[in-house]
């Protein structure tokens, strides 16, 4: 019988999506074995999660540099001293969090982001889990006729409605407290095929998304959003999710073109504080 050469343990969180990766300290540096089976399983399971990591900002930098270029976060507060690790805080009087509504970040770049190493340094006694859903399985299962539909087909997809200023007046009006900066950079438009390809696993996936595609190109808003409804509501049938419980020194990394997120906000009157760095994408085919 052959032998596994593999290092790390691999764990699976789910049926459709999400691995927890046992075995590995993510501040020494990772030989490029292991890289390589690190990189496989998050491209099997689209978001990889480690236990009891102790990082330092530049050991959290130092690994996401592995994975690719940084991307500067234009929206979010980033942490003192580290402009590249944007933070992810919600203080225990605020009400509401970020991306607690199912998402892709951000897929309103002509280039999206490949992922983020979302790195836990604070977390609520209970609640604040962070749901995951895998967009190839989602896919998979769809009829062939919806299938065909969807072929060829193209969105639009923006940053304005969320991170401009009409979106920060949207956001007081309705009690929302959740700050971003530098709204008038809130310009990034941007047309997508409604189905990608993955390109490392081959992979179909459905790419529209609830927080930033707007219409399907060709179509008016009021014609695609029945379409989008039932596409996001598909996509996050639970038995294409996978749950994320986080503690103090977890770390998780996702693949946006492979999965969506969703951040539940289930936790008043608790502090949660994340770091989180996002690794630039390649050009979407
Ligand atoms: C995000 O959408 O990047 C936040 C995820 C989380 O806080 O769990």
């Amino acid at each position: 019988m052959a032998m596994s050469s593999s290092t790390i343990d691999v764990r699976p969180i789910s049926g459709a999506v999400g691995a927890e990766i046992h075995g590995v300290d993510l501040s020494s540096s990772l030989s490029d074995d292991l890289f390589a089976e690190i990189c496989q399983a998050y491209d099997d399971h689209g978001v990889i999660f480690f236990r009891d990591q102790e990082l330092r900002p530049e050991d959290h930098i130092a690994f996401a540099e592995r994975w690719g270029d940084i991307n500067i976060n234009r929206f979010f507060t980033p942490v003192d001293d580290y402009p590249m690790i944007a933070e992810v805080r919600k203080e225990p009087e605020q009400k509401t969090n970020i991306g607690s509504r199912w998402h892709t970040d951000h897929s309103y770049d002509q280039v999206p982001a490949m992922g983020s190493v979302l790195y836990a340094l604070e977390v609520p006694t209970k609640g604040g889990d962070t749901l995951f859903a895998s967009m190839a399985a989602a896919y998979d299962a769809l009829s062939d006729g919806m299938k065909s539909a969807l072929d060829g087909l193209e969105a639009h997809h923006s940053s304005r409605h969320a991170f401009g200023l009409n979106a920060r007046q949207m956001k007081s009006t309705h009690g929302n407290d959740q700050a971003y900066n530098n709204p008038d950079l809130a310009t990034q438009d941007a047309i997508h095929p409604v189905v990608l390809t993955h390109p490392r696993t081959g992979r179909k996936g459905i790419y529209v998304n609830g927080d930033f595609t707007t219409h399907f190109v060709g179509w008016t808003r009021a014609e695609s959003n029945p379409l989008l409804e039932m596409l996001y509501s598909h996509a996050t049938e639970p038995r294409f999710t996978g749950r994320f419980r986080w503690e103090k020194g977890s770390v998780a990394l996702w693949d946006n073109l492979a999965v969506q997120h969703c951040a539940v906000n289930d936790y008043q009157g608790e502090r949660r504080l994340m770091h989180r760095i996002t690794v630039e994408g390649t050009p979407l085919t």
